[in-house]
Formats: structure tokens, sequence, C-alpha cells
């Protein structure tokens, strides 16, 4: 398996949508990997000295180095653009995301209603979506995670699988391994023989990485949850289609409301760095509870880490903040899940926080992992 498979609830782009799409990824591609180092050569050769010279001293924050750069054309230009980019992103998706959304609405209802791979998808109509994802446009994603304006909406869903995959490209993050495959590479190396029966996907939103899990451990049973029904909907209907028996649940990473002891994996992918601090936390006190005596968690994520880097890349790493309405990007920079998983019960002994490297070599993913004694 790999990633950006294809299957029948993904938007039909036409030929001007992928001529758009193009478009968006050679830019992309161009800022991030062409461009965007040379943020650094603008501060160390112009901004930093001109800085130096008016005040006698160096910055004292990232807040005067953003000050600072802000002022700076070449950083404006950069800056600009990379925001331009990410909303002609969605907008390179979303003319097919909208043309094709009664199809999709239609195959949602076909597939919830015939289930081929056995899953299922449960909504709770009174729940409350937190603040955050309801009221922020998470990177700019038209909708928001929330959005679900009728029974049988999918568009939150169809928007961050093509959206997504066209960002990972831009990220040029390879296709050969998924995600969860990634994950499913670290727990055979760390764990042999490790054999989980009951499953849980944390804040699975289009279900990327939940299929995974269920065609590795076709015995096992797979649970993800999300707060977005348009989300959950949509990877329902995905998994069924992809032949992967996922149990779907609109439900808090923070109270899960599942029965303690109830899993043997519990994972959560790309999920942190968009929660508060208070929610991580939550969210790993609440694998404590749910894990069955050795069962195992594994979060992983961006490999963003402020401890790694110095004042001036902490400033241009943290673009999306300010730029690409990710509110909890310098919470989760700044984090320490080590303490996280500490405060939540697991013994030190057990867990594990560091890289782990994409197959091809295309991307190291921060992992934090730990296990509950037997
Ligand atoms: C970046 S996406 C996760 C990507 C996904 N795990 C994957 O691998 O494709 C973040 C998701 O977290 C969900 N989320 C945020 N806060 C949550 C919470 N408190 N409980 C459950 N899901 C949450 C959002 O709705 C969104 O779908």
């Amino acid at each position: 398996m790999a990633r950006n498979l294809q299957h029948s609830m993904l938007p039909c782009p036409d030929g001007e949508d992928l001529a758009r799409q193009r478009f968006v990824l050679a830019l992309k591609t161009h800022l991030g990997r062409r461009l965007r180092p040379g943020n650094r050569t603008i501060w160390d050769r112009a901004v930093r000295p001109a800085f130096e010279a008016a005040h006698g001293r160096a910055p004292a924050d990232r807040g005067e180095i953003a000050q600072a750069m802000y002022a700076h054309p070449g950083y404006q230009t950069w800056s600009s653009l990379n925001r331009c980019a990410q909303e002609m992103m969605w907008e390179a998706v979303g003319e097919a995301v909208f043309r094709d959304s009664p199809r999709m609405s239609d195959e949602y209802r076909r597939l919830s209603d015939s289930r081929p791979a056995g899953g299922s998808v449960e909504l709770d109509e009174g729940f409350e979506v937190p603040r955050a994802i309801r009221r922020i446009n998470i990177h700019l994603q038209p909708g928001g995670y929330a959005r679900s304006e009728d029974e049988a909406d999918v568009v939150a869903g169809a928007f961050y699988e093509a959206g997504g995959a066209l960002y990972s490209m831009g990220q040029s993050v390879g296709t050969r391994e998924s995600k969860a495959e990634l994950v499913q590479r670290y727990l055979a190396e760390r764990y042999p023989g490790f054999q989980p029966s009951r499953v849980l996907d944390m804040a699975c939103s289009a279900g990327g990485s939940s299929v995974p899990y269920a065609l590795a451990w076709p015995e096992a049973e797979v649970h993800a949850i999300d707060v977005g029904a348009g989300m959950l909907r949509y990877a329902h209907a995905r998994a069924e289609a992809l032949g992967a028996r996922v149990h779907f649940h609109q439900r808090d990473v923070a109270a899960t409301g599942f029965p303690d002891a109830s899993f043997d994996l519990v994972v959560s992918h790309n999920a942190m760095h968009e929660m508060s601090q208070a929610t991580q936390a939550a969210m790993l006190r609440e694998c404590w509870r749910l894990l069955a005596p050795g069962g195992v968690c594994v979060h992983q994520d961006v490999p963003l880490r402020y401890a790694e880097l110095d004042e001036f890349m902490r400033f241009e790493r943290g673009w999306d903040l300010k730029n690409n309405n990710e509110p909890f990007w310098e919470a989760y920079a700044t984090n320490d899940p080590q303490e996280m998983l500490l405060a939540a019960g697991f013994p030190a002994e057990s867990i594990h926080v560091g890289f782990f490297e994409q197959i091809d070599g295309s991307m190291r993913w921060f992992l934090a992992s730990a296990r509950k004694p037997a």
C-alpha cells in the first residue's frame, strides 16, 4: 500500500483542475525548497546586521526578529506568495470537490447502506465540536474540519484528502509509505511480534491513516474518532470503498467514552499539532485509560521541535501560526510529550520520543510512544 490511494469517493478533477493543481504543486515546491532557505540568507546578510546597527544589540526574541523581517521586501514577497499558494491549493481542489459533491454524497449513501467491508459510522447530533475547530478554518481549509451541511455532506473529508495529497506532494513527502505504515514498521522494530486485536485511531479526519491498520491486521477491530461529521461520513465511505473494516465515531480525543482497557493500540497521526496543550495532555491521559495491560500508544506528527532550533528558525518555522491558521503550532512545537506521557501514568522506561524516517528517506517524522505494563 502507499499514500494517495485511488477510490470512488475521491473528487474527479477535469483537465483544467489538473492543470491548476500541477501549477500549485510546482509553485509550492519552488517556494518551499528553492526560495524558503533564502529567508535565512536575508536574515543573516541584511536584516540582522541592520537591526544590530540600529539598536546596538541583537534582537531579544522572535517577536523582534519578526518585526524586522516583516519590513524586508524579499521576506514579504516569499510570505505573500506562500499564503497565496495555500489559498490557490484549496481553490484548485475546490472546483472538483463542489462540482462532484452530489455524486460523492450519493456514493456515501450507497456505501454506508451496503457496507461492503462491514465497517460503520456513528454520528452524534448533539455533539459539541470544540470551539477552536468550529471557529477557525485550520490551514485555510474551506468550511473547516467541522463542515456538515446536511445528512450526506462529505465535503470536509473530500477537501481534506484532495488538498492534503497536494500539500504533502508540495512538501516533497514521498508516496511509497503512508504514515500509518511507518508506524507499523516502527512497532515491528520496537515490539517484535506485537499484534493488536483492538486499535483506535484518534483524530482520524478522512481516515487516511485508519485504513492501513484495518488492511494490515484484518482480524483486528479498528475504531477511529474525530469531531467532524462531514469528515467521518467521508472517512467511512472511503474505508468501505477500499475494503477496510473501520468503525468511525464522532467523539473527542479528550473524553472518548470507550470503556477502560478497551484497546491494545492507540495511535494518532498529525493530530497533536492541531490541539491545545490541554487537549494533547488529555488525549494522552485517555490513552493510558484506554490501553489494556501491555498495550501501546504511538503519536506521529510533524518534526517541528523548537528546542532543536535557534531563535531565527523558531520565527521562520512559526510562519503557519500567523499565516496558515494553525493556532496550536507553537503549543505543539514547545510541548514535552515525554513529560505528558509520564503525567498520564506511563512508566518512564516505556516512553520513547524521537524521529523515525520514512522508508524512501523523504521525511523524518516525530514519534512519541509508550507502553502500559503487562
Ligand atoms: C491534521 S488532521 C489529522 C490527520 C489524520 N489523522 C490523518 O492521518 O490523515 C487533525 C484532525 O484532528 C481533529 N481533531 C481536532 N481536535 C480534536 C478533538 N479534540 N477530538 C477529536 N478530533 C479532533 C480534526 O477534526 C481533524 O480532522
